[in-house]
């Protein structure tokens, strides 16, 4: 289409670029090679690099693979599958969301767990961790770097995403927005900003020198409490109720 709006048309680009009417060929050969010459491949610094490449692990305390992402073969290699499509689903009513039963919590025995280094949780993000087979998300949020711990599933499509997101604040409230659909959650409490969806499970955090400790009860208790389904997602704030530490 722009070729047939140039003046001269296609015999005015071959005199340009072919017989260098212009006398700006050099240039753009220069040009050129200084691109070619500047190009640096962001994703070989990164394999080349230990440092830039533990940015990228699954899960801040281990080396464990995370087994939630579905992976499909493609040329004789794999990748991670496409996002499903959405499908429209009824919105859950804020109403509806205070209103629910509250779930019976047993009474947990909790203990604080050394989960990460307090440098491997960037400002304003999170790192995803497990504790057993349940994933979980450690934030740390604005100026100060408030710490936050709540459930890595995103109670809207039950994805583990949420160490993902971006932190912000409604007003004050300290949040994280999923990085899928940007449903908006408290990492104070866990409700969903919107009600949209049910709340996110939180977990008391504190550090001791450059330790992040999370206070959480055994993996199999949590696996009952926060299992990786839809029922890891209950009413605000229904952390295991601490009996010891
Ligand atoms: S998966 Fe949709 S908002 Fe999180």
């Amino acid at each position: 289409m722009w070729l047939g709006q140039l003046e001269g048309g296609l015999e005015h680009l071959r005199d340009v670029l072919v017989r260098d009417s212009l006398g700006i060929c050099a240039e753009l050969e220069q040009q050129m090679q200084a691109l070619v010459d500047g190009y640096q491949c962001e994703w070989a610094a990164v394999v080349k690099d230990p440092a830039k490449r533990a940015r990228f692990r699954a899960f801040a305390n281990s080396d464990r693979r995370d087994d939630s992402i579905e992976w499909v073969s493609e040329r004789g290699q794999s990748r991670p599958a496409d996002w499903p499509r959405l499908v429209a689903t009824s919105p859950v009513s804020a109403p509806a969301v205070a209103a629910a039963p509250r779930r019976h919590l047993p009474v947990l025995q909790t203990r604080w767990v050394d989960v990460a280094r307090l440098s491997d949780v960037p400002l304003d993000g999170g790192v995803a961790i497990h504790h057993g087979d349940v994933q979980l998300a450690v934030f740390r949020h604005g100026a100060d770097g408030a710490l936050y711990a709540t459930q890595n599933m995103c109670p809207h499509k039950h994805d583990m995403v949420l160490s993902r997101g971006l932190l912000g604040d409604a007003s004050g409230e300290p949040k994280v927005a999923c990085p899928q659909h940007k449903k908006t959650f408290s990492l104070r409490t866990g409700a969903c900003l919107a009600g949209e969806v049910p709340a996110l499970r939180t977990f008391p955090v504190r550090t001791e020198g450059d330790r992040v400790l999370v206070e959480l009860p055994p993996a199999e208790a949590l696996r009952e409490l926060c299992p990786s389904s839809a029922s890891c997602a209950t009413g605000a704030g229904d952390a295991a109720e601490k009996v010891a530490s």
